[in-house]
Parts: C-alpha cells; structure tokens; sequence
C-alpha cells in the first residue's frame, strides 16, 4: 500500500527538494506551505504522516500538531525545525508528535524518523483490531518488544504487562497482576493527578479516546528519565472497559536535542569569546609592562608601590583568563594519532597527584589492559581529563578519594572513561549548566574548563555525561570512540 505524507514547509525550495526525494522513495506526497493549507488537505486526505515545520508564515507548527492530533490522533507526525531547541522538542514529544528533526538533515535522520512512523502506524493499527478481537492480545504484546505494555482495567488494576517492562520494573508478573498500576509504577496509593504528573489513563477513560503525556522521573542515579506515555481504550459492550497503555523511554531523543543545543551556544560563544579575546590581549600586555616599568622606578617606600604590585597581579589574572578563553575559543582541529590510553591516563593521573596529595586526597586508577590504541590528540584529551581531575580535586574534602578507570565498551567500539570523586556533589539544576561556558560557583573560576572538556570530546566523535548526588560525590563519563570516520591515523 502507498503511504501518504503531508509536507508543511513555507521554504519553496526545500518543499521542492524533499517531497521529490519522498516520491522517489515510494510516498504519495502532498506540500502544504501555510497552516491554513496545511489543515484543508489534512482534512481531506487524512495522511498517514505528516512532516512539520515549527513556524510557519501564518501558524504555530506545535498548535497545528495539537489540532491534527485532536482531528486525527492516529496520525504520525514529525517536526522539523531550523535549530535545536530543547524546549521545541520537549513540547513536541509531550503533544505526541513521534519525532523532532533538525534541518538540515541528513537521508539516514528522516529515514530512521519516517521507519519509526511507520512502525508506529502498524502497531497502532493492530491495537485497534486488538480493541475488536481480544484473541489478537498476546500477539501484539509480545512484538511490542521494544515499548512496556500493560493493560490496565476501568478501577487501575493490571490484566496483563509484558515481559520487557517486568524486567524494567525488577518484579514477577505474579507480583505485577491484579496489583494497581500507581502502586506498581510509582509507589503510590492514588492514581497519578496534576500538571506535573497526569494520569493518561483517566484522561482515556472520561473521553474514550486514546490519549497522551510526558513524564518525568528520577531514575537512581537521580538523572531525568522522559516517559511517553500512550493509552488506547479497550471497548467491550459499547462500553470502555479498560485501556493498553504504551510507554515509550524517550531520554535518547531528548538528549540528543540537548546536545546539538550544547553544541551550537558553543560554537557561537567561541567566535565571540575568540574576537574579544584578541581585542584586549593587546592592551593587557601594555598595562602589565607599563605597570612593571613604572613600579620598577619607584622606590619601596613610594605611597604607590604597592598598589603598581596590585594592577600587576591583577592585570596577570585578566590575561589569565583571556588565554583560557583563547583555549576555549581555538578553532583548530585536533591533530589526531593512534595513541594508548592507559599512558594517557598515567600521565594526568601523574600530574595531577601531587595537587591531590596536598589536600590529603588519595588517586586511585584502573585501566583495562584490553583497550586497543585510541585515535586522538593526545595534548587536547589530556586536557579535557586534567579539568576533570583539577575539579574533582577542588570539590573533595581532605580524606577524600578519586578514582580513575577506562575500560573497553561491551560492543567494542569506544573507551568508557570515568573520573569519579566523593566531592560535595553537583544540585539537579546546577548539573544543566555546568558545561555552559562561564558557568562557575568558584570565586576564581573562569567557568570555561567543563566548556572546553566537551568541546574535545564531541571533536573527537565522543560524549561527556555527569552524574551527581549532593554531599556524596560526582562521576563523569567519557565515551570515547576507538576510531572514528575520516580520520588517517598515523
Ligand atoms: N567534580 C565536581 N564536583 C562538584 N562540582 C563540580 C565538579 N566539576 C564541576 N563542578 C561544578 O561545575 C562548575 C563548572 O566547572 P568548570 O570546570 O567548567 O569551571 P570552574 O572549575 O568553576 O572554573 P575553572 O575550570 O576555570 O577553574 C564548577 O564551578 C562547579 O560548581
Ligand atoms: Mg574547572
């Protein structure tokens, strides 16, 4: 069967470009380039999926996505957007769009978005001939491997559960069954209630119609877990008699959104932070000669000696953090070679013990030996674990510890290095800022020195995650790639 798209982008030629590549590939494509458009042929083709842009010339993309989704909840429908905006992607995910893409993109990006669509239209279906034929349950439940499935009665108690969300949940399904979903999910004696956390199952019972929401949890490592969350009303007699509810981990997709945010404020700082730093480079060096020269002249007992000594040091500290923005701000790429990573972290394990010893912290590291020689350059990832170190060592208190270790990923592809402290630990919203450049709770922090870790990483094709729990300690991960493409090692 040929399955129909919507195209909605006011960009003529990007409309052009891409509805042809979706024809080639087999879609009856229709374009819309303004909302008003776009709603009289949603409203007479009823299309299986739509594609979005967030901002139209006359309309909101995301009150367009809730209008659609209101007409036709079934429909699948992905929004496109010219930047990463977290906030964009969060919204578009709690009004049940089935994904978020970034322009440009490349074929892999809006293949893999269009398979989820379509894969999600094909489960959907099936739930609705589950609705009609109840012999079609164990069926569905079982394929739906990658999603946690239960089926949830009219008074909130569970009929069935998959094995998958058992697993997740770390229970039986004898301790799961007959049991109510608030006390089985959340701990709780009441079902979900408020903004925050709202029920989607009695939101489908009162309106027999499926419906949808976002939540939010802690997981154990005290990171935010996004949960979407679908339900589909199961009909019996006319009446509802319960609904399946899907919920789907969609972390990964947020993260991503995250990231490219990260990356892109960045880039902008850098070019900025670069310019400026040039400009005032220049006049510090001739305020810190001139001020040398004059106090140089000046006898010790001068009522302004000391003070010449003061715009000495202080001018010394400008410049200070004028080359640490400079560092941040190189444009540079990376030399990169093969090189081993236990050396590496020899060294900066080296390096950095004596400042550690100093304050009575003990270093302890544990590299694998199975690791096979990494691609990088070397100087910029031994400055990236440096920061780590130097900021794992101010947090910890005397009598404190650190812990290094890189092992080999269980697929095999990338390193996984982690530098783990018992510091004071990092608050929920301090974590979302500490890799935004000049973001510091230090006196004399410039805030750069977790800017400019991330920055290495993600030129070198890896990733950078924190976790933290306050007064108990901070652990930082690398991923790092063993190789990565377009790179000639050696
Ligand atoms: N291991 C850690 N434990 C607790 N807090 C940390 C840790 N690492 C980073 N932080 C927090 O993140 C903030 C930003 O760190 P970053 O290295 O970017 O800058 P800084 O250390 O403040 O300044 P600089 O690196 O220039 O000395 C720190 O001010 C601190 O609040
Ligand atoms: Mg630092």
């Amino acid at each position: 069967m040929e399955h129909t798209i919507l195209l909605v982008d006011d960009e003529p030629d990007f409309r052009e470009t891409l509805a042809k590549r979706l024809g080639n590939a087999g879609y009856h494509v229709y374009t819309a380039a303004t909302g008003t458009e776009a709603m009289s042929i949603f409203r007479d083709v009823s299309p299986m999926i739509v594609l979005m842009d967030v901002v139209l010339p006359d309309a909101d993309g995301l009150m367009l996505l809730q209008q659609m989704k209101e007409e036709i909840p079934d429909t699948e429908i992905i929004m496109i957007t010219g930047h990463g905006n977290m906030e964009l992607a969060v919204k578009s995910f709690q009004n049940d769009a089935t994904d978020f893409i970034t322009k440009p993109f490349d074929r892999d990006t809006l293949n893999l978005a269009l398979d989820r669509a379509l894969k999600k239209t094909s489960i959907r279906r099936r739930l609705h001939k589950y609705a009609e034929n109840k012999a079609m349950r164990d069926m569905v439940i079982k394929e739906l491997i990658n999603e946690d499935v239960m089926v949830i009665a009219s008074d909130y108690r569970i009929l069935d559960i998959n094995e998958p969300m058992l697993e997740k949940l770390g229970i039986t399904r004898d301790e799961a069954i007959g049991h109510f979903c608030y006390e089985i999910t959340h701990h709780q004696d009441h079902p979900c209630s408020g903004d925050d956390h709202p029920c989607p199952l009695s939101e489908c019972f009162k309106t027999q119609k499926p419906s949808q929401t976002t939540h939010v949890h802690l997981n154990h490592k005290n990171q935010e877990i996004y949960y979407s969350i679908s339900c589909y009303p199961i009909f019996e007699n006319g009446r509802v008699s319960g609904a399946i509810e899907l919920s789907r981990d969609i972390t990964p997709e947020i993260n991503n959104q995250k990231n490219l945010l990260q990356q892109s404020k960045l880039a902008s700082v850098g070019r900025l932070a670069a310019g400026v730093a040039h400009e005032i480079n220049n006049p510090l060096t001739t305020i810190l000669t001139t001020s040398m020269l004059i106090r140089e002249e000046m006898k010790p007992d001068d009522p302004y000696y000391e003070d010449m000594g003061l715009i000495t040091r202080e001018t010394l500290r400008c410049r200070r953090i004028v080359s640490a923005l400079l560092d941040f701000a190189r444009q540079s790429q990376p030399v990169k070679k093969k090189h081993n990573l236990s050396h590496v972290i020899d060294e900066i394990v080296l390096l950095t013990r004596k400042q550690a010893a100093f304050k009575d912290i003990g270093v302890e590291s544990v590299c694998s030996d199975k690791i096979p020689r990494i691609v990088m350059d070397k100087g910029q990832i031994e400055q990236a674990l440096i920061n780590l170190m130097l900021n794992a060592i101010e947090a910890t208190a005397p009598g404190g510890r650190i812990t290094v270790c890189a092992r080999l990923s269980a697929d095999q592809t990338h390193a996984e290095i982690t530098i783990q402290d018992t510091g004071c630990g990092i608050s929920k919203e301090a974590q979302d800022k500490i890799f935004d450049p000049f973001f510091t709770t230090k006196e004399n922090g410039t805030g750069l020195g977790l800017a400019i870790t991330s920055g290495i990483i993600s030129q070198h094709g890896g990733r950078i995650s924190v976790e933290s729990l306050p007064n108990q300690g901070t652990r930082f991960a690398i991923h790092l790639p063993l190789s990565q493409d377009g790179n000639h090692a050696e």
